[in-house]
């Protein structure tokens, strides 16, 4: 008996068709008043306009920081980031890798996921755990560091 073989995109050995996926992973600190009605705004604002863009991602919101994941072409990846550092609803944006590769989404089917945790400390921390470049091993220390500190939770803290 034989079997037709079909190809899909997610299977190894498929690599050609997957697409040049340019990936970028910040942090920021959400500034006072932002809050989950506003954090809402964004979401519907990306969800509208990152699927022309080709962006997909997810968008961590939790004890007043933001953490998002960027994925799609370079330019409209650069493009968006260099919107976005000039959002007045955050600051110190700080980048923790940039990279272009071959190679499937991680969030194929999420035009900007939010995920709210009041625990984003995991997160960071797993981040801190995998991350290779001194640079981000740093900010992520220090991020780690201020949350354990106390000074963001009155920052835009999600409603609960
Ligand atoms: C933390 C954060 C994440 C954001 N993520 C996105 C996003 O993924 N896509 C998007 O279009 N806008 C995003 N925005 C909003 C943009 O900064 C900008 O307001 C939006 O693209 C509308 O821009 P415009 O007024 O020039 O059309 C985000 C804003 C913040 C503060």
């Amino acid at each position: 008996m034989s079997t037709t073989p079909v190809q899909h995109g997610d299977e190894p050995g498929a690599n050609q068709a997957f697409p040049l996926l340019y990936n970028l992973v910040y942090c920021s600190k959400a500034t006072a008043g932002v809050d989950k009605a506003a954090v809402d705004r964004i979401i519907d604002v990306s969800r509208r306009d990152n699927p022309e863009r080709g962006i997909t991602g997810l968008l961590v919101f939790g004890s007043g920081i933001f953490f998002q994941w960027l994925e799609g072409p370079r330019h409209n990846v650069t493009e968006l980031m260099s919107k976005l550092k000039s959002d007045a609803r955050h600051d110190g944006v700080v980048v923790f890798s940039e990279n272009e590769e071959v190679r499937e989404r991680l969030f194929p089917d999420w035009d900007m996921e939010l995920v709210t945790t009041d625990d984003i400390r995991d997160v960071l921390s797993d981040a801190l755990d995998t991350a290779e470049d001194p640079h981000n091993v740093t900010a992520l220390a220090s991020l780690l560091e201020e949350l354990d500190s106390g000074r963001l939770s009155g920052l835009g803290a999600a409603a609960s």
